[in-house]
């Protein structure tokens, strides 16, 4: 990432959230320890008790004061994950997750997806070198926005109905976001990719912007893919992509795949953050790309390696960006040494797997 943000205040609010997300976190937050500890920065650690258990205790789910203080006293937010049997209806989940990107208004969620192992990449003949391009999803707009609703709910005769909303400021910034990516990370292509075919208007809208701003990109090449063809061609030969802009559902879409092209959700990073004109000014909220795993929940079996690589992002964002690789490299070590879940080719569970990267972290820091 390239935001450096050295304005920003260093509190990070820590919301390990749901399942694994709790086991996951426990690990980003000892590596944002050692940061502070060893490095002596000045990192403050707020840790919020929301999620399930908070909501089926109390029925809170992001409490007004707590998102001001995120808001104007944060630099960074570290979520784990979102989402539990227990509230089939994910009424928590959806309060603060989207309490977060909507009410900071992070429009752009920023994907990589970078084989750091040959061993990781499924693609008969493919390695990592094919596999490095970043995905710019929308992450205020598109179905998301939960404009709808049910008319004769119940009856044989309901309808449903979820907008498709889309604004021209909303899909310029993030294709701007995207271009600015490529510029500022040599990067020779970015694909756009829509439904364009079917759904004229919001299509219609997305092209007109995706050529609008490339032109202020004459270095770059644009391409437009439709993103039914795009999940074939990451199969087929994801070294076509560099950069990748599209919306909001397409991209949570497109995402999950393009996890498993790398190692598969374990290992699949993210950033939301509202890129201001020169540079990412406001609190930026980090989480892996994979959710609770009620499946493998409370079983050491979680992957952790996605929350480190999203604290590499996170500090990133609040202007250590070196720190950003040192992780990427602790991370692709983990994986060559098989010290890691057996998601990724390894026998550890999440907590001794955490205790390597950890051990690799605080050698080299001190
Ligand atoms: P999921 O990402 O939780 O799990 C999908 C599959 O990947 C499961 O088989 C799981 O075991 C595996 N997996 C996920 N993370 C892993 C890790 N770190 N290590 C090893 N394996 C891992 O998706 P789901 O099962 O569709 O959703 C479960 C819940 O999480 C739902 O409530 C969903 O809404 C929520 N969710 C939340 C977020 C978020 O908070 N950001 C993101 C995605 C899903
Ligand atoms: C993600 C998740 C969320 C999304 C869910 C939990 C609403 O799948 O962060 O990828 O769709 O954005
Ligand atoms: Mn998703």
């Amino acid at each position: 990432m390239t935001h450096p943000g050295l304005a920003l205040p260093r509190k990070i609010a820590i919301l390990p959230g749901d399942g694994i997300g709790s086991e996951v976190t426990a690990i980003g937050r000892r590596v944002l320890e050692l940061y502070r500890d060893k490095k002596g920065w000045p990192l403050e650690l707020w840790d919020l008790d929301l999620g399930a258990d908070r909501y089926l205790r109390d029925g809170t789910t992001l409490p007004k004061e707590v998102f001001e203080e995120v808001r104007d006293r944060c630099g960074a937010i570290l979520l784990g994950a979102l989402g539990d049997p227990r509230v089939p209806g994910l009424e928590h989940a959806r309060d603060i997750l989207f309490g977060f990107r909507f009410g900071l208004d992070l429009f752009a969620n920023v994907r990589p997806c970078k084989a750091l192992d040959d061993a990781l990449v499924p693609l008969k003949g493919k390695g990592k070198a094919d596999v490095d391009f970043v995905v710019f999803r929308e992450n205020t707009e598109g179905v998301y926005v939960g404009m709808g609703g049910n008319f004769k709910k119940g009856t044989p005769d309901e309808v449903a109905i979820n907008e498709d909303l889309h604004t021209r400021k909303g899909v310029e910034r993030i294709i701007r976001a995207a271009f600015e990516h490529a510029r500022t990370h040599g990067k020779k292509t970015v694909h756009m990719a829509d439904k364009s075919n079917a759904m004229r208007a919001v299509g219609d809208l997305w092209q007109r912007t995706f050529q609008l701003v490339a032109k202020d990109y004459p270095n770059i090449v644009a391409k437009h893919v439709y993103v039914d063809a795009l999940c074939l061609y990451l199969l087929q030969d994801p070294s076509r992509f560099q950069v990748i802009v599209t919306n909001n559902l397409f991209g949570d879409i497109v995402t999950d795949l393009a996890a498993a092209l790398h190692g598969g959700l374990g290992i699949a990073a993210s950033a939301s953050i509202h890129v201001a004109e020169g540079g990412a000014s406001r609190v930026g909220l980090f989480e892996p790309v994979h959710g609770s795993a009620p499946d493998i929940a409370g079983q050491d079996k979680a992957n952790p390696l996605a929350t480190v690589l999203t604290v590499g992002m996170l500090l990133s964002h609040l202007g250590y960006p070196d720190e950003e690789a040192r992780l990427e490299a602790i991370v692709g070590k983990a994986l060559r040494e098989k010290q890691c879940t057996p998601d990724v080719g390894g026998t550890l569970g999440t907590r001794a797997t955490g205790a390597y990267v950890l051990e690799q972290l605080a050698r080299e820091l001190s």
